[in-house]
């Protein structure tokens, strides 16, 4: 029986080779706001990977009320940079369907706190909390409706086989419909039929301008799941208000940047997110739905087909960690799929005004400048240490033709990833340490464990090239009584080699002394962080939707955290800490160290001068899986 993710679709009169669709996700764009050479390249190697339908990330119809806050559609540039990107989606049978928006209202970043956004009514900036935004006045709402429709139009004008109306997730559309931010008096405010009526009239402009014909989605947020946000019984009376206004499919989204990590789920979510809420829709229309939300393992997207939760599921972050996740479905290949591990470094990258990149993926958004070619000149390479930086650089260097060995001190590939998974809530990364292993082995690299050599032993391999990615260890602060029986380093505890008891004190508020408290907090009566920093946290640097997840975590989990705080003595019963110039006393069974890392990099100054040395990942400088992974591919794509 073929699977359902691979069966044919439909929406409206749009054939589609299967059921599995590119979610929208906003790119780099250039200045006036065209498709990019870059993005063409990053969007025709998921057509080429298999996706049926490719959805672009935003485009704004106008610049008249907002900045550029992604793609522009409207410029003859952008129109024939679209047309380029259809040409190139439609050579692998790929529908492209191109996400317009009038804007994004209260949530745009104005770039200082002194600019009012224009929005449905004065409600609060989001990045600029006391910063109230102007309500666009009835001649601006005619004018965006218009502009939404000639959008359309060149979206259609350009080849697009579909568009998708961005309404959804509390931007401007959104902020009209809910009552959360719609605070009008006029006809666009007040009751649901009147705080619909923008989007609807953008839907009937979408229509005139493309005709009877030419699917329209509607990409919506029948769910905010945040206080004095839209429930879902409202969600479903807007389903049936949007197909009784002619829309070709509805796309189900839930959250808002209040609860962003709702929208754009991250590590700390359990997969499915959102494909209940998918359900709940199909009850009630009978144009196709589609879901998004965690589908990225293919035995859960396709319960979701066959459940009939969802007539299509999409793929945000599942689409920039593997282009190729359709295709290896279809070929029988799923093992092979890059597992997403919830970073949303995409999403962090972007906010930040810096090129997107992926973690798992150093070829996402970058697919036209870093190739991964054979090399002409073999090398035999030995690579040190089986964590993310290892054993990126094996594999990448193996598939470049290079004679590879990998050499792990410990029983097994994974590295930090096994702690860095160690928590349920973690799964993720588990996960991902679990791929590499098996993607490592499946690449022909020769690997020896429990082979921790000596200098000696190591140049006396006549090696072409050593890679040194021998990570990091715990960095120890002089504390009297750190050597006691009753502490515990956080990477033992989180890989179960070492057990703790009901009242737990961790040493360090950072990600790793976080993460392990509620860890800890899942079965020790007590668990309490002590920071010296003024808050926790403080050294981390995430993106907005992982930051809320993991504060929210956090709360559920009932810690407590002593900041600016220093540990000065411990002992077998608990340790001392001192705060505001006074000492304190914490009783507590288990210390669990959590105070940073240092590098482990000690061989290559022995090997200096021996042999071919380069230090990766966090023997370098302890940081993260993006820059192991990215560190590891670099280094041997260019080898
Ligand atoms: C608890 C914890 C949570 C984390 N959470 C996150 C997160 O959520 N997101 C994120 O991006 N990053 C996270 N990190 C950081 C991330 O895991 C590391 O940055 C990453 O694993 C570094 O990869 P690496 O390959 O350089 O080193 P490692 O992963 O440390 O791997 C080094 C490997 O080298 C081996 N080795 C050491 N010496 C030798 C030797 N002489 N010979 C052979 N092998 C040797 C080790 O046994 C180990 O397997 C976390 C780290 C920890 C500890
Ligand atoms: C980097 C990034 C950019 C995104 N940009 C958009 C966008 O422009 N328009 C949109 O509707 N959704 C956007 N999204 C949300 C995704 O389309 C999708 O709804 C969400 O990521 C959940 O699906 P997933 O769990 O498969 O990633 C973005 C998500 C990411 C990670
Ligand atoms: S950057 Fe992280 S969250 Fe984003 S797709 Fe890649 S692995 Fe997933």
């Amino acid at each position: 029986m073929q699977m359902h993710l691979l069966r044919p679709g439909k929406i409206g009169k749009l054939q589609l080779k299967n059921r599995v669709f590119m979610a929208p996700m906003g790119t780099t764009s250039e200045e006036d706001g065209s498709f990019s050479d870059r993005s063409i390249a990053y969007y025709e190697e998921r057509a080429k990977g298999g996706f049926g339908l490719i959805i672009t990330g935003a485009n704004q119809c106008t610049l008249e009320y907002e900045n550029k806050a992604c793609n522009v559609i409207g410029s003859i540039r952008s129109v024939a940079q679209a047309s380029f990107l259809a040409r190139c989606v439609h050579q692998y049978d790929s529908k492209l369907c191109i996400q317009i928006t009038p804007g994004l209202g209260r949530m745009q970043l104005p770039f200082g706190a002194e600019v009012s956004p224009f929005a449905a009514s004065e409600v609060e900036s989001f990045w600029f909390p006391g910063l109230m935004c102007k309500p666009l006045d009835k001649d601006q709402i005619a004018n965006l409706v218009k502009t939404m429709g000639k959008a359309a139009g060149q979206a259609k004008f350009a080849g697009a086989d579909a568009v998708e109306i961005h309404g959804y997730g509390g931007y401007l559309i959104d902020q009209f419909c809910s009552q959360l931010w719609n605070k009008r008096t006029d006809e666009y405010g007040g009751s649901l039929e009147n705080r619909m009526r923008f989007a609807l009239e953008i839907v009937a402009s979408v229509r005139e301008a493309v005709g009877p014909d030419f699917p329209i989605l509607y990409k919506f947020t029948p769910y905010h799941g945040v206080e004095g946000g839209r429930e879902v019984p409202e969600g479903l009376e807007m389903a049936k208000m949007l197909e009784a206004a002619g829309v070709d499919a509805l796309h189900v989204d839930q959250g808002c940047y209040e609860a962003w990590y709702k929208a754009i789920p991250t590590v700390y979510q359990k997969a499915p997110t959102m494909a209940w809420l998918a359900a709940e829709v199909k009850k009630v229309v009978s144009i196709p739905v589609m879901a998004v939300g965690k589908l990225d393992d293919p035995n859960l997207a396709e319960k979701v087909l066959a459940d009939g939760a969802a007539d299509y599921i999409g793929l945000g972050h599942g689409a920039l960690t593997d282009p190729y996740w359709v295709a290896k479905v279809h070929s029988g290949e799923a093992y092979d799929i890059v597992p997403c591990i919830g970073c949303n470094e995409c999403l962090n990258a972007g906010f930040k005004g810096a090129h997107y990149q992926c973690a798992v993926n150093p070829r996402c958004y970058a697919e036209m400048y870093f190739p991964v070619t054979k090399t002409a000149d073999k090398k035999r390479l030995l690579v040190l240490g089986g964590g993310p930086a290892g054993m990126q650089a094996a594999v990448t260097a193996a598939e470049r033709g290079h004679e590879v060995e990998l050499w792990e001190k410990s029983a097994r590939l994974g590295g930090a990833l096994w702690a860095a998974g160690g928590p349920d809530f973690k799964y993720d990364v588990r996960r991902y340490a679990e791929y590499m292993t098996g993607k490592v082995y499946r690449s022909g690299v020769t690997v020896k464990t429990m082979k921790d050599a000596s200098a000696d032993e190591i140049a006396r391999g006549n090696w072409d090239k050593v890679i040194l990615a021998t990570g990091a260890r715990h960095a120890k602060p002089p504390i009297p009584g750190l050597d006691g029986p009753n502490v515990k380093m956080a990477n033992d505890v989180l890989t179960s080699k070492s057990t703790f008891g009901d009242r737990v004190v961790v040493i360090g508020g950072g990600l790793v002394g976080a993460e392990t408290a509620a860890h800890c907090a899942e079965r020790a009566q007590k668990v309490t962080v002590v920071e010296a920093l003024p808050e926790i946290l403080m050294t981390v640097d995430h993106c907005r939707n992982n930051e809320q997840a993991l504060e929210q975590l956090l709360k559920d989990s009932e810690i407590e955290f002593i900041t600016d705080a220093r540990v000065s003595n411990i002992d077998p019963t608990g340790l001392t800490y001192t705060k505001d110039g006074a000492e304190h006393r914490l009783d507590a069974d288990t210390i669990i160290l959590a105070a940073g890392y240092t590098s482990n990099n000690e061989l290559a100054h022995q090997l200096d001068g021996r042999v071919d040395v380069s230090v990766i990942g966090d023997a370098k400088v302890a940081d993260s899986i993006l820059t192991a992974t990215h560190q590891g591919f670099h280094l041997a794509r260019v080898l």
